[in-house]
């Protein structure tokens, strides 16, 4: 009986496992037939598979086909399966040798007229087979660059389903380009070779099928990062030296870039919170590789990495409107993949929401989750879901519906029952988290007007984050924590102990009611990063005195 048996990947989150796809052709009535647990997505795929190879000249068999896909109690979703599927009912049917497919892991989606097209989560699925001991993956072409991302993986892009089948019989690995893997490839390709790769995702190309590429990868093939996500030789971003005044707002911005703290500015319109918001990740050391491939993972997921440009190095900035929902947010979606929502694409990066007492209350509360443990869960009729979401917040608000209080000329018409009613939509659970909060007053005009050449720039500030960053991750050295964000309560009183002396400002504060026990380890957080700019051992009173200022900020 002709069973021939290769290799995909089924993704639940971020998380890869690899899946056995079997197929057989035998005997009885002619019919297609599925194994496994199989969502409506893997239903339709028997049309696509069937419809790829009939239209890319293969004959579809004409007996009963059985396709079974293991393990069965994985959840199955998305179009990911019909390459693998596809092969197999080949392998079966004897128009491939069932040996040459038996190792490769093969990922794709085909289109009908038997073109390979580009799917979600390739990075993710790709580490995954990697991590099973998969030497080989094929994948469409489109996905080449993110697959080539995992070290010692042969990656063998593909755009049609005839080309494959080609390889497959000839044997020659060759006939197709192979990437390269990531350690070849250098992270600086320039701005013309950027716009060389954008031309070729308009056009529906891909660069390394356009003939000369063979065996490796060109340098401009090589990821780069851009936009938002990067910064390359882009046209400049945004800037601290952009901010006039705003000494406080600046100093909040420094000591959540250092630490890691969640962040609240509290400020009239136009006082500048959403440009100094902006700036924070211009603040963040750029990400290590293990913190790339995981948030490039989830990026490859959500379908949001830039084309040809894969690996994610600078912190994700994610800034949701105030009208998203609970799935754009937490994450969701039905049938395919599950999408992660915009706190785990902000995962080792920024989730700013600006004008937060805006947001819905049921986003607001689901973000406590994230906080707490740094992941989210989303329910599915096929299971729950985790995907990581570990982010620093920061919450933008002014005082009052209408955002008048405190401006000169123009009367505020809220009334205090009205004022309290909108900021108590951030209290509690949410501002529990909040370790640095600061009111933002208006620049002056002096400060408006003021030579912006004098004004210290991202550079300058990243570098003493940077340093600081040091001094606590030689500190937390063999403690699970980077940050002193993340350090337990436990820990701060029990390692990390200050002196009596040191400890006097927070003592008045506990016994005059301005510091809560919950507010005293907030602000032990504060002092050691503070410490850990003013490149202090440990934390003295002036580093206390330093940080209740910043914890009790707005109060
Ligand atoms: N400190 C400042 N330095 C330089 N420009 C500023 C400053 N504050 C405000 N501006 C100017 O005002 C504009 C509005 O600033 P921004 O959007 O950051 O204010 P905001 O506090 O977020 O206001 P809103 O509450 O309306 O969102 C900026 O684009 C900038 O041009
Ligand atoms: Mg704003
Ligand atoms: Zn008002």
């Amino acid at each position: 009986m002709p069973v021939a048996r290769t290799h995909c990947v089924g993704l639940v989150g971020v998380t890869g496992r690899l899946v056995e796809v079997e197929a057989d052709v035998g005997p009885g009535i002619a019919g297609t037939h599925f194994i496994g647990l199989l969502d409506t997505a893997i239903s339709e795929a028997r049309g696509r598979v069937r419809s790829a190879l009939i239209n890319s000249r293969f004959a579809w068999p004409d007996a009963r086909v059985t396709v079974s896909l293991f393990p069965a109690t994985l959840p199955k979703r998305g179009s990911i399966f019909d390459l693998a599927i596809a092969i197999a009912v080949l392998g079966a049917a004897g128009a491939v040798p069932a040996q040459r497919i038996a190792a490769p892991t093969f990922l794709g989606e085909l289109g009908l007229d038997g073109r390979v097209r580009p799917i979600r989560g390739v990075l993710p699925a790709a580490l995954a087979a990697a991590e099973a001991g998969v030497r080989t993956v094929v994948v469409p072409a489109l996905n080449a660059a993110e697959a080539a991302l995992v070290p010692d993986l042969t990656v063998v892009p593909v755009a049609t389903l005839a080309e494959l089948v080609g390889w497959l019989r000839s044997g020659d690995l060759h006939r197709l380009p192979v990437v390269a893997d990531a350690a070849s490839l250098s992270q600086d390709a320039g701005q013309a070779q950027h716009d060389d790769h954008t031309e070729h995702a308009e056009r529906g190309e891909h660069p390394e099928h356009t003939g000369h590429c063979r065996n490796g990868r060109r340098a401009e093939d090589a990821p780069r990062p851009f936009g938002p996500y990067g910064g390359g030789r882009a046209a400049p971003g945004p800037d601290l030296c952009d901010v006039a005044g705003q000494p406080m707002g600046r100093k909040a911005l420094e000591v959540c870039a250092a630490g890691g703290h969640n962040l609240w500015m509290l400020g009239p319109p136009g006082s500048g919170k959403t440009m100094l918001a902006e700036r924070l990740p211009t603040l963040l050391p750029p990400l290590d590789q293990e913190s790339a491939l995981e948030v490039s993972a989830i990026h490859s997921v959500a379908g949001t990495l830039p084309p040809g440009r894969p690996l994610l190095t600078r912190p994700p900035f994610m800034a949701p409107h105030h009208s998203a929902t609970m799935a754009a947010v937490v994450g969701g979606g039905s049938g395919g993949l599950v999408r992660p929502g915009t706190v785990s694409l902000a995962h080792r990066g920024v989730l700013f929401l600006d004008e937060a007492p805006e947001f819905a209350t049921t986003v607001l509360d689901s973000l406590r989750q994230p906080l707490e443990s740094g992941t989210v869960t989303i329910a599915r009729a096929v299971g729950a879901v985790t995907f990581p979401a570990r982010f620093m917040l920061v919450l933008a608000a002014n005082p009052c519906p209408c955002g008048l209080q405190g401006t000169v000329g123009h009367p505020c018409k809220c009334t205090p029952a009205g004022r309290r009613r909108y900021l108590d939509r951030l209290s509690g659970p949410l501002l529990d988290r909040v370790d640095v909060k600061v009111k933002i007053g208006r620049a002056t005009r002096a400060e408006l007007l003021a030579d912006r050449h004098f004004v210290e720039t991202s550079a300058t500030v990243a570098e003493r984050v940077r340093l600081a960053r040091e001094r606590a991750a030689r500190r937390l050295a063999g403690t699970p924590w980077r940050t002193n964000a993340e350090v337990s309560s436990s820990a701060l009183h029990r390692d990390f102990r200050l002196s009596d002396a040191a400890m006097a400002p927070l003592h008045r504060g506990l016994d005059v009611g301005t510091l809560s026990a919950r507010g005293l380890d907030r602000v032990l957080r504060i002092s050691w990063t503070i410490a850990d700019l003013t490149c202090k051992d440990r934390p003295g009173q002036a580093e206390t005195s330093a940080a209740l200022a910043l914890w009790l900020g707005v109060d």
